[in-house]
């Protein structure tokens, strides 16, 4: 299966590279930086986020039983535990008796969980345990554990959805046609190498722009990563809601226009971006993923947390010269050229000196991402 996408996918490039770069059809478009600063707006992507499934950790990052990991995704506090059968929870970490946190270390081991204000405790499942002097508390019984909230272990990633009254929308009905996209990758069959949290000056959107056009690649990237893609040949594609990029390296357009088709290897030599919406972006580069989790200020829409995780095959987790190359290549170009490109134009957006963004046709995912969130912000408050 995963053979026969990817030979679909060469066919669709091989297609566009002998074709060339489509030509405008349309003229450029505007959009109002508003977009990016507008508190309401705002206040109802975070909603949007926060009813999702955000990719708060790789599973093999909460390997152990008995393990825990604390968290905040965007404003809520968060407990991640795996329990002594394997099964991963995740719950506010809020003590359910007087609202201190119940949890500071940001991560380790644990039998229960005690709160130290007061001393209750609960267990790994987030569920109410003791009641310290419970004869003097209350007369009749009491048993309110700590908040849980949706979460759920799929394609080697743990989702959390943060806000605990959002509907019951499981992450395969929330990826839709990614899901199965995602299985024939073999992501379940990839375990973490290397994360890293980044705190930026942007709006989180600003983020996801650089990966749904490449008209900026052979500019920003031009002394990075530039020279091993052939310029302006990106095959933008939808998967229900969401979005990905096929971007094929130099030497796929050899392997595709010069070698037999049984003879390509289309996933190994292309990088393939999937926008998940809202937040969540997973990069399929030469073998490894770059999961991206956008985690927006809950209040100021200029602020956003990236969290970066690589992963890697398990089966090719000894290759480890090849993984710490990359590792140190993804560090450089995203965050120091697309993420600080980001940084900048909020910049300038927050001093006032941007009237309107012109969005050419060649950048057309930006607006159609824009309409997809905010339809995606739109259900979400219509469920409230
Ligand atoms: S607030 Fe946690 S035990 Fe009182
Ligand atoms: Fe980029």
């Amino acid at each position: 299966m995963q053979r026969e996408q990817e030979l679909a996918i060469g066919d669709a490039l091989l297609e566009r590279i002998q074709a060339g770069p489509p030509p405008a059809t349309t003229r450029a478009a505007s959009i109002d930086p508003s977009i990016y600063t507008d508190a309401d707006r705002h206040r109802r992507e975070v909603a949007a986020i926060a009813a999702s499934p955000v990719a708060a950790l790789a599973s093999s990052e909460l390997a152990e039983p008995g393990s825990f990991v604390t968290t905040t995704l965007v404003g809520t506090p968060i407990i991640i535990t795996r329990d002594r059968d394997g099964v991963v929870h995740a719950m506010r970490n809020v003590c359910a008796h007087r609202g201190a946190t119940v949890e500071t270390r940001e991560s380790g081991s644990a039998r229960i969980f005690s709160c130290g204000f007061h001393a209750w405790s609960y267990e790994l499942d987030g569920s109410l345990r003791s009641i310290s002097d419970a004869s003097l508390f209350s007369f009749g019984p009491c048993t309110t554990g700590l908040r849980p909230l949706r979460c759920e272990e799929r394609h080697g990633i743990i989702w959390i959805t943060p806000c605990a009254d959002a509907v019951d929308e499981s992450v395969a009905d929330w990826l839709d046609q990614v899901d199965a996209f995602f299985d024939e990758l073999g992501l379940s069959d990839m375990e973490h190498y290397a994360s890293t949290t980044y705190e930026l000056g942007c709006n989180w959107k600003l983020l996801t722009d650089g990966f749904l056009e490449v008209y900026h690649l052979k500019y920003l990237h031009r002394d990075s990563i530039a020279p091993y893609f052939p310029a302006n040949t990106f095959l933008p594609r939808r998967f229900g809601p969401h979005f990905a990029g096929w971007l094929p390296k130099n030497r796929l357009v050899s392997n595709l226009t010069e070698e037999p088709r049984d003879d390509w290897k289309v996933l190994d030599r292309l990088t393939g971006a999937i926008v998940l919406v809202p937040g969540t972006i997973v990069q399929w580069q030469a073998g490894h993923i770059e999961l991206f989790s956008l985690r927006p200020d809950p209040v100021d829409p200029s602020r956003s947390t990236a969290r970066l995780t690589m992963m890697i095959p398990s089966a090719r987790a000894d290759e480890t010269e090849l993984w710490e190359r990359n590792w140190e290549r993804v560090c450089v170009t995203i965050p120091e050229e697309d993420f600080a490109a980001a940084v900048d134009v909020q910049r300038n957006i927050d001093a006032g000196m941007v009237d309107r963004l012109q969005i050419g046709n060649n950048e057309h995912a930006l607006i159609e991402h824009i309409d997809a969130v905010t339809e995606r912000a739109n259900s979400t408050s219509g469920r409230d």
